[in-house]
């Protein structure tokens, strides 16, 4: 059962104290004439919180894998296209594009949506290439935000077309967001994302300022002889601005790259940090977060890190992800997909949907087996990471 099903039982209860149940609770029964008090003005926070932990439903047998990890976050890219080309993550020409026909169309999206919600998803974070090039993504939150349950509907996007659509976005439903910046130099933006933006991704995190989302999220890939230098001048942004910087290990992927010298780890991130801010303090960390968190006191905002290289973080691991196309991936670093699209495409019930899902998460192994692994491997890796 899906745990969201709490919420009507304690509606349900409510409804019936209100009838004049046997709980022996406190009288909150609406005076005659007066309408129905709501649920919230019923419970005491205290007192729904605890009911809440006496009557939580068990999580989703399907959404929990054989290690007792409860997948409540749902990543679905919503195009493989880009208009950037940086050199982490795409080759020059571009990855090569999956026909239009066998994306998933907006329809079946919100199908998968809803099903999982159902299960228990409380996060849904879209993605990309760049999210903000399909021409409904408008639509898709709006949609989204219909879907009982669903808490956060979050974006990771390269900000270049944020500044004008996010006040739309927000309108329908977007409250978390991720913004890509690995330079705080145009020309060194330009080299890395092999495309002019700069400007334009800074109107966007003000934007995103702007319009109260806090934390702004401000993805930075380091990497070393490209923009390690500018780390401490991330770190600063984040004194007078709600951001939260997330530095990120520069990971290996299919054609990126990547080499050993290049990768600046954590520790070598936070020995930087450390020697120009002492005070730095390390902030507690939210259940079944992939980033190490820390401010500097008196600063607005905060940094963190994200280890996928040095410190994987599979034991809490809470993610499930749709690629464009449509097939489910249980794990970044696993090659085992299976499409979801096919199937829906094949006319399978809700029922066998849930069962093929649950047996994929079944297989979900403890966990990776090695970064070096990743490289290997022909992801598109925007899909995949950053937030
Ligand atoms: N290493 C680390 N992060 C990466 N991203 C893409 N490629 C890489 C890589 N090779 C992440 C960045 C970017 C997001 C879309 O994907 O965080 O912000
Ligand atoms: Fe596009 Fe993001 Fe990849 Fe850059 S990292 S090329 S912005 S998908």
């Amino acid at each position: 059962m899906a745990v969201w099903s709490v919420s009507r039982t304690l509606r349900g209860l409510l409804q019936a104290a209100g009838r004049g149940c046997s709980s022996g609770a406190p009288a909150t029964l609406p005076r005659s004439g007066e309408p129905a008090l709501q649920e919230a003005e019923v419970l005491s926070p205290a007192k729904r919180r605890e009911f809440l932990r006496d009557h939580a439903a068990p999580f989703s047998a399907f959404l929990t894998d054989s290690f007792g990890r409860k997948h409540n976050y749902l990543r679905i890219s919503l195009t493989e296209k880009c208009n950037l080309r940086c050199q982490y993550c795409m080759p020059e020409e571009g990855v090569p594009l999956t026909p239009k026909a066998d994306l998933l169309t907006t329809r079946e999206i919100l199908t998968l949506s809803r099903l999982f919600v159902k299960e228990g998803v409380d996060k849904i974070r879209l993605t990309g290439g760049e999210p903000l090039i399909r021409p409904d993504v408008v639509d898709i939150v709006a949609q989204l935000q219909q879907l009982d349950g669903l808490k956060t509907i979050a974006i990771t996007t390269n900000g270049i077309n944020l500044a004008r659509l996010l006040p739309r976005l927000q309108g329908a439903g977007l409250n978390a967001i991720n913004i890509s910046l690995d330079s705080l130099v145009p020309a060194k933006f330009e080299f890395i994302a092999r495309r002019k933006g700069f400007h334009k991704v800074m109107e966007g995190i003000h934007k995103a300022i702007e319009l109260g989302f806090d934390p702004v999220k401000v993805n930075c890939v380091v990497m070393r002889g490209l923009n390690e230098d500018e780390l401490l001048d991330f770190v600063a942004l984040s004194e007078g601005l709600p951001l939260d910087v997330r530095f990120i290990e520069y990971m290996p992927f299919h054609g990126n790259k990547w080499n050993f010298k290049k990768m600046v780890s954590y520790t070598e991130m936070l020995d930087m940090i450390h020697q120009r801010w002492p005070e730095l303090e390390k902030l507690p960390e939210e259940a079944s977060s992939t980033a190490k968190a820390f401010r500097v006191p008196g600063f607005r905002g905060q940094v963190s890190f994200i280890t996928s290289m040095s410190e994987h973080f599979c034991g809490t691991c809470n993610r499930l992800r749709i690629t464009a196309d449509g097939n489910l991936k249980v794990c970044l670093f696993g090659n085992s997909e299976v499409s979801l699209r096919d199937h829906l495409r094949a006319g399978a019930s809700e029922e066998e949907l849930l069962s093929i899902i649950g047996a994929a998460v079944g297989r979900k192994k403890q966990q990776h087996a090695g970064m070096f692994n990743i490289a290997q491997m022909k992801n598109r890796p925007m899909i995949l990471i950053g937030g």
